[in-house]
């Protein structure tokens, strides 16, 4: 792939812990920033393609890897399926998990080898600030590096009309901004900025 392309890579085996919310919504973040993006929905239950064909997104999504090396894009994200046994692609990873213990340990023995060799971005998922276990966990995972995003419904609605928070019609939606300002930080930590 062209050397200036950046591959940003969303993986977990643990399922619905995120990945494509985050691969999506960081898309979406991208493509506002007039960046050429492309996501390739490694998933066969292809909930990134379903949602694409809903036509409202300002990205290409493909719903496998394409045979020939795309050159056209500045960033490419993959979202990747549960339970894969296939190592993430490119340097830079994200892993997402729900804030408990036990999501934590499905992903954990991951992240240490996943280092080894690639950077890898941790994000607490799903975060009910409301609520002290979790707010503790995600408290501690924050202070060894890890980033937050937090349980808004204004990424389920954003779903629900096959678009992304960066739509501009959700600009002056309630929880919009705050879902912006995270996957910033998280986006701008992927691409080394
Ligand atoms: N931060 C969030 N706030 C509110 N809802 C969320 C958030 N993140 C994800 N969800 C919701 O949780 C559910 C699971 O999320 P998602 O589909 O992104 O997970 P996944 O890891 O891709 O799942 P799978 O392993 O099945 O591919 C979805 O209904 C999604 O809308
Ligand atoms: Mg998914």
């Amino acid at each position: 792939m062209d050397s200036l392309m950046k591959l940003i890579s969303v993986w977990s085996r643990k399922g619905g812990a995120s990945k494509t919310t985050l691969a999506l919504n960081l898309a979406g973040l991208a493509s506002s920033k007039g960046l050429k993006v492309l996501l390739i929905d490694d998933d066969p239950q292809g909930s990134s393609t379903w949602l694409a064909e809903r036509g409202r997104l300002p990205f290409e999504v493909m719903s496998s890897w394409p045979n020939e090396r795309p050159t056209e894009f500045d960033v490419v994200f993959v979202d990747y399926p549960p339970r894969t046994d296939d190592t993430p692609a490119g340097d830079t990873v994200i892993i997402p998990y729900r804030p408990t213990a036990l999501d934590f340990s499905a992903v954990s023995s991951f992240i240490t080898k996943l280092s080894e060799t690639k950077k890898v971005i941790e994000v607490v998922t799903q975060l009910d600030r409301r609520l002290k276990e979790p707010m503790e966990f995600a408290i501690d995972k924050k202070s060894k590096g890890a980033h937050w995003m937090v349980n808004r419904s204004v990424y389920q609605r954003a779903a629900s009309e096959a678009t992304t928070v960066f739509d501009p019609n959700f600009s002056n939606i309630s929880g919009s901004r705050e879902a912006r300002t995270e996957l910033e930080i998280i986006f701008r930590e992927a691409m080394n900025e």
